[in-house]
This record gives C-alpha cells, sequence and structure tokens, in this order.
C-alpha cells in the first residue's frame, strides 16, 4: 500500500511542487492549506490530489486534521512542513500580533504537525518529517527578526527530533531554500528584489521545483541515512 504524505501549505507555491513531487514519488498525497479555498479547488481540479483545510498554528486543529487524513487515507508516513508566513517589519515598529503570528505558524505549526504523528511513525518503524526553514533564518534578513527566529527556531527544532526519531527509522531534516519565484516572493517591493538576485551567484531566483525534488529525496527510501541535516538549496547565495 502507498505511503500516506501530508504537505502543509500544499496547494500553491513551493507546496504544490512538494506535493506533485510526492505524488510522483509514490505517496498518496494530501494538501493542508489555511484559507485559499479557490487556490485548493483549482489544485484538485487540477492535480486529483485531495485537500484538507486547517490553521497549522492551532494545536487541536493539527491532532484532528492528521486524524482525519489517517482515518481516510491510513496512517500518516511522511510530514512535509512547509506552511509559512510572513509579516515583515523592523523591530521598533512590529506588533506583537506580527512576532506571534510568524511563531505560531511557521514555527508552531511544525510542533503542532509533529505531536499528531511522529509517535505512530516511531511506532511504527518508519517515518519522513521534512520542515521547511529559509536561508534567512541562517543568515538573518534585516526587517525579519520574527521570520529570521521562527525558521532559526526550525533548524535547531529538526536536530532535536531527528535525534529522538533515528532509533526508530523516522527522519528529520530540513530544507533552507533561498529566494524562490512564488507568491511570497512576488510581495517583495520589485528594486528590492532586484538587489537580492543580484546577490545570487547562480543569477535567478530558484523555482518550486527545485525545492520540490530535495523534499522528495528526503521522503523517500534512499535517505534513511540522512537525518538531522539542513539542505541548502539556495543558488550559492548563502554557503553554510
Ligand atoms: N518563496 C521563497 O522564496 C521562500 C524562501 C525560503 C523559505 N520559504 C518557505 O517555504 C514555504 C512555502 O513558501 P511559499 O513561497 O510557497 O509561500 P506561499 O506561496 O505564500 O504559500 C504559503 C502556503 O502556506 C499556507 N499557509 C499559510 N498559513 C497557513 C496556516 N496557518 N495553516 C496552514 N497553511 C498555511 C498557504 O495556504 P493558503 O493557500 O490557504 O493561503 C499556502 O498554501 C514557507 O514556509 C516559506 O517560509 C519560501
Amino acid at each position: 500500500m502507498a505511503r500516506v504524505a501530508i504537505v502543509t501549505g500544499g496547494s500553491r507555491g513551493i507546496g504544490e511542487a512538494i506535493s506533485l513531487a510526492l505524488r510522483d514519488e509514490g505517496f498518496t498525497v494530501v494538501a493542508n492549506y489555511a484559507g485559499n479555498d479557490e487556490r485548493a479547488k483549482a489544485f484538485t481540479a487540477a492535480t486529483g490530489i485531495p485537500t484538507m483545510k486547517w490553521d497549522v498554528g492551532d494545536h487541536e486543529a493539527c491532532l484532528a486534521g492528521c486524524q482525519q487524513v489517517a482515518e481516510q487515507f491510513g496512517p500518516v508516513d511522511a510530514v512535509v512542513n512547509n506552511a509559512g508566513v510572513t509579516r515583515d517589519g523592523v523591530l521598533h515598529k512590529m506588533s506583537f500580533e506580527d512576532w506571534n503570528d510568524v511563531m505560531r505558524i511557521n514555527l508552531g505549526g511544525c510542533f503542532n504537525m509533529a505531536k499528531a504523528t511522529f509517535s505512530g511513525m516511531r511506532e511504527r518503524g518508519w517515518g519522513r518529517i521534512v520542515n521547511i526553514g529559509s536561508i534567512n533564518g541562517q543568515a538573518g534578513q534585516y526587517g525579519q527578526v520574527n521570520y529570521a527566529a521562527a525558521k532559526s527556531g526550525i533548524h535547531g527544532f529538526t536536530k532535536a527530533l531527528a535525534q529522538e526519531g533515528a532509533k526508530f527509522g523516522v527522519t528529520v531534516n530540513a530544507i533552507a531554500p533561498g529566494y524562490i519565484d512564488t507568491d511570497m516572493v512576488a510581495a517583495v517591493p520589485a528594486p528590492v528584489l532586484e538587489k537580492i538576485v543580484a546577490k545570487i551567484p547562480v543569477g535567478r531566483l530558484g523555482q518550486a521545483n527545485e525545492i520540490a525534488r530535495g523534499v522528495a529525496f528526503l521522503c523517500s527510501e534512499h535517505a534513511g541515512f540522512v537525518t538531522g541535516s539542513t539542505m541548502s538549496i539556495n543558488g550559492g547565495q548563502h554557503m553554510y
């Protein structure tokens, strides 16, 4: 029977590409999303991959969502914590809400989804968790204390949980994307984006599929000896 994977934020952007790559890898994929029903419907119509709506920052909603996936499709074998938001601003202008939203969704989401699925993976002796961090969690970024802290936290979370899963066949890894051509990056003002691209040695933004292929590898049988790692996919912008 096919293994079951949940991709959070899996109906658009990098998550959409991850959902498709995991399906190519043989997984039964369920794509979670937060609120963009129109995009989710279009995604399912185009791909046949089911979507389920819940807020990954909501602990109870994650437990209920993962249980529903397990009941409908089977035990959850792989989770890709891809859902993420930005609420940029320099510290002296950043509200507590902007700090808290980013921590709750980006970092809290990883905890909530792992709580809902990790024990089952351990018991069954096989599991894959891939957390999507960021170059800005590795290097920091002006105007992003919330996002950089959450993504840096994801990298620490990954290394700690990897140690807990290793003996039980559960690997936990992170990918730290550089700047990828999605709605999130389209929100960056054009002059700022031009300066960013000028600093990328390969001379362009990344494509969602270039992140997705890394996730597919980390979720595959071939990656059983890879755990606690952070794969940087950033066009050479930050060599960590
Ligand atoms: N794009 C980049 O350059 C870049 C670089 C480094 C890291 N990343 C990280 O890569 C991941 C994907 O980024 P992206 O550019 O593809 O973002 P995106 O285009 O803005 O898509 C974000 C996805 O996350 C979902 N989402 C947001 N809040 C959620 C919540 N509370 N619960 C469940 N789902 C939620 C959205 O759902 P709806 O469709 O319902 O809104 C959407 O599917 C994020 O973690 C981001 O931080 C991106």
